[in-house]
């Protein structure tokens, strides 16, 4: 069978990579035996091995009747949505890599794919390599699903070992998270936890079955954490990480991305570096945690393919995935209505019986800061008693149960 990439970046260069290397092992896999790559799409110059596939045309792609599944791994919205939108309908499968092009436009494209009886599928955006979305949109669907939070930005998570184990200052761990390849080519989309949001979406909307677009989600990144707070946060017995997290609130859901601790004794605590992972709890299953590598060539390319040989045997046969409605309005909840308790760091200088009268006794850290936790309650009700506080309070995070 014949597919076509479009865009030869990191990503797919290493799909057509890996079609190549297990060229042989591919075929026994897939019903309808070889899967060989007959075009490649791009604008950019390309030397190598496979410059003889390369075209700067996609109506090559969608004019080839042997063509039956495209990979986009192009990146961005446009023209990724344009060029995904022909193929379904032009009767060809197409798996991505592109949470943004999902998140965005993810409802939309499913509901073509399914009119045109093609799949459109997308295991590797969310979590690179490790398997998650078909774990939660198929070997799950027994359950109801409570909720789903993860790890789910290798770059800010390589950031953030470095500040816990290292001791390393934010700027110089993103520029070794750059140097090694990690970042998007624009790093304000990981650091600023918009990457993170953008697969907390594709979750939420595999978990409880409604779109959620990146605009109805609190999204915090860790650009403003500083090495205090990770020292801090040691002291009381936890670390930072930043976390997406969606939950079911009734008819509702609470998502946000923003740095949040978790105890040092908690499986979550525990993953390092470029590596993520995926915490469902759901109401048959308990809790499971998906653990592995969230970024890089062949992880990603891994997923890619897996999903090129599930659309190759599902050739003329759609799968049921996905999720069939759209956002409403009132789906996502106030994230501020939800309870918490919040880390709170302050100037050494504030006054601790206010402090005390406000929230109970509590326990400080005293150092050049002070810092505490406080009860458990709505996060609305915290953030009030903190405005009275004013500029003593230097940084606030959400703590977590996990
Ligand atoms: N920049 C992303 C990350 C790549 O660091 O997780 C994988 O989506």
């Amino acid at each position: 069978m014949y597919i076509a990439v479009m865009g030869y970046g990191v990503v797919g260069s290493g799909v057509v990579k890996v079609l190549q290397m297990n060229r042989d092992h591919i075929s026994r896999k897939s019903r309808h035996g070889t899967i060989d790559v007959k075009y490649i799409l791009d604008i950019k110059e390309i030397n190598d091995e496979n410059a003889h596939l390369v075209t700067k045309d996609f109506n090559d792609i969608l004019n080839d009747s042997e063509v039956h599944v495209v990979v986009e791994t192009m990146g961005g919205l446009h023209p990724a949505f344009e060029f995904v939108s022909a193929c379904l309908k032009a009767g060809k499968s197409v798996v991505t890599s592109n949470k943004e092009l999902v998140a965005e436009k993810g409802l939309e494209l499913l509901t073509l794919a399914r009119a045109n009886q093609v799949n459109f599928v997308f295991e590797a955006s969310v979590a690179g390599g490790i398997p998650v979305i078909r774990p939660i949109s198929g070997s799950l669907n027994g359950n109801e699903i409570q909720e789903v939070a993860g790890i789910i930005n290798g770059t800010t998570n390589f950031i953030l070992t470095k500040m816990i184990d290292e001791n390393m200052d934010y700027n110089t761990a993103l520029k070794l998270a750059q140097e090694n390849g990690y970042a998007e080519k624009d790093p304000t989309a990981d650091v600023e936890g918009i990457d993170a949001c953008r697969k907390i979406c594709i979750l939420s909307a595999l978990a409880f079955g409604k779109h959620v677009y990146p605009g109805q989600v609190y999204t915090q990144g860790i650009s403003k954490l500083e090495l205090k707070d990770v020292e801090y946060a040691g002291d009381l017995g936890y670390v930072i990480k930043l976390l997406a997290r969606s939950k079911k609130i009734g008819d509702q859901i609470s998502v946000v991305v923003t740095p949040a601790l978790v105890k040092k004794s908690s499986m979550l605590a525990c993953v390092n570096g470029v590596n993520n992972a995926v915490l469902v709890r759901a109401n048959a299953v308990g809790e499971i945690l998906m653990y592995g590598p969230g970024a890089g060539m062949l992880p990603t390319a891994s997923a890619v393919v897996g999903d090129v040989i599930d659309c190759c045997n599902h050739y003329m046969r759609p799968k049921f995935f996905g999720w069939l409605e759209d956002a409403s309005e009132d789906f996502v909840r106030d994230y501020t209505e939800s309870e918490t308790s919040l880390f709170v760091r302050l100037s050494a200088d504030s006054d601790k019986a206010k402090i005390n009268e406000l929230f109970g006794n509590v326990q400080f850290i005293e150092k050049e800061d002070i810092a505490f936790l406080t009860p458990v309650a709505v996060e609305k009700e915290l953030r009030e008693k903190l405005a009275v506080l004013g500029d003593k309070v230097k940084s606030v995070i959400h703590v977590t149960d996990f």
